[in-house]
């Protein structure tokens, strides 16, 4: 399918906005200082914290797994069944624990990801999930495909 433009002008930090290619949704997040700083602590809880995992683009392939520490961009579907995992930046919630620095939850089985895409150990989700191909155009445009 075609690329698509999406213009992240509007973006606040802390915000997720969802786009679709290739008729599934791509996530958006705009992640914030302190969401950057916690992502390390995620790593002994992760089962592939360093992405050995062919699932994403060369230039993602870093700690952060995007081209702008900032900006992340993945494929909003869930490397288990498929389900869209629910956007959870809240610190230390009620149901997620005290140990929850922000991330995603896959309603259907229960998988964790980080605010990186990162799946923790111990869930249905085999990998991390996909980072599809993308660049900017200009420092508001990205080009997703
Ligand atoms: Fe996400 Fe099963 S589809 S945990």
């Amino acid at each position: 399918g075609a690329s698509v433009e999406v213009d992240i002008s509007k973006l606040e930090p802390g915000q997720k906005i969802t786009v679709e290619w290739r008729g599934k949704p791509v996530w958006v997040v705009k992640r914030t200082p302190e969401m950057l700083s916690l992502l390390p602590k995620n790593d002994p809880k992760l089962a592939d914290p360093t992405s050995t995992v062919d699932h994403q683009p060369e230039y993602a392939k870093n700690a952060t797994r995007s081209i702008k520490p900032e900006i992340w961009v993945a494929q909003g579907v869930c490397t288990h069944l498929g389900c869209s995992p629910t956007f959870r930046p809240d610190l230390a919630p009620a149901d997620l624990g005290p140990d929850w620095v922000g991330g995603f939850y896959c309603p259907c089985h229960g998988s964790k990801f980080d605010l990186a895409g990162r799946v923790f150990s111990g869930v249905p989700a085999p990998t991390n999930l996909i980072i599809p191909e993308h660049k900017y155009l200009s420092d508001t445009v990205l080009l997703v495909g």
